[in-house]
């Protein structure tokens, strides 16, 4: 079967990745980006809401709509895949996982080797000076209606650590390029590869697993391509 074709590539391999996007949350209820019907994206569009464009012009707007996604993200519980990583992490069959979520579940989940490429959700910081708050001092003060809020030190708008369109990639990257680049497996989970450099991953390992509901761009690369949920495929793999 798939599942044991993966397994067993998985066994072979000396050194092995995980890639996830938002498709491995989805089953902890928070809602994707660009799955048909149900993904962010039917609605809104992601240049726009979660831009720096947005950010710096109109920061009001920002904090109305996209700062609002990425707030209900907070409350999420990790599920059955986030999970089943974490323990093949601890039993050194996987070496790290990249993800392009910011919900911080692979964290809940107990995986320590993370590699959050598009920023989190636990930190914000000032546009103006730069003073790094958590983010809930964000929250706070957009629940007491300061929107959009503002730096304590210099009064400067405060922003999300999250990687929003228009924003450099943060270090994290780098250093996932690097893992990427020493490892022979990769296992892409729950992500459209739509969007770049993180969709450039795939191109740098000689092995590749894509577990996605949907078809990739990339699954004409893959070993093995398992169209399945992520915790039901890696249930059954691992
Ligand atoms: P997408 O929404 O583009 O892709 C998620 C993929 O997961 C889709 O192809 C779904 O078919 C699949 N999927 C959904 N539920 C699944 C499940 N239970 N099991 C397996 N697959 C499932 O999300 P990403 O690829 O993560 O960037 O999107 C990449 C980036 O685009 C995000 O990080 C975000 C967004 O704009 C920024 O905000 C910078
Ligand atoms: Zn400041």
């Amino acid at each position: 079967s798939l599942f044991e074709e993966a397994a067993r590539l998985i066994r072979q391999s000396k050194k092995t990745m995980v890639l996830t996007g938002a498709g491995i949350s989805t089953e902890s209820g928070i809602p994707d980006f660009r799955s048909p019907g149900t993904g962010l994206w039917e609605n809104l569009d992601p240049m726009e809401v979660l831009s720096t464009r947005v950010l710096y012009n109109s920061p009001e707007e920002f904090y109305k709509v996209g700062f609002k996604i990425l707030s209900s993200m907070r409350n999420a519980e990790p599920n059955e895949a986030h999970y089943i990583l974490s323990e093949m992490e601890k039993d050194g069959i996987i070496s790290g996982v990249i993800t392009q979520n910011i919900d911080n579940l692979h964290q809940k989940a107990g995986s320590k080797n993370v590699f959050e490429v598009h920023g989190n959700t636990r930190e914000g910081s000032c546009l103006r000076c730069g003073k790094k708050v958590s983010f809930e001092i964000l929250e706070e003060k957009v629940n007491k209606k300061q929107i959009p809020p503002c730096c304590d030190d210099c009064n400067g708008v405060l922003r999300p650590d999250v990687v929003l369109f228009g924003d450099p990639m943060p270090y994290a990257f780098d250093l996932a390029l690097k893992e990427v680049k020493s490892s022979d497996l990769l296992i892409v989970i729950g992500s459209s590869l739509t969007v770049s450099p993180v969709n450039f991953l795939p191109d740098m390992v000689r092995h590749l697993i894509i577990i996605n509901a949907t078809e990739t761009p990339y699954d004409y690369k893959a070993d093995v391509v398992i169209r399945e949920k992520a915790s039901y495929a890696l249930g059954n793999i691992w």
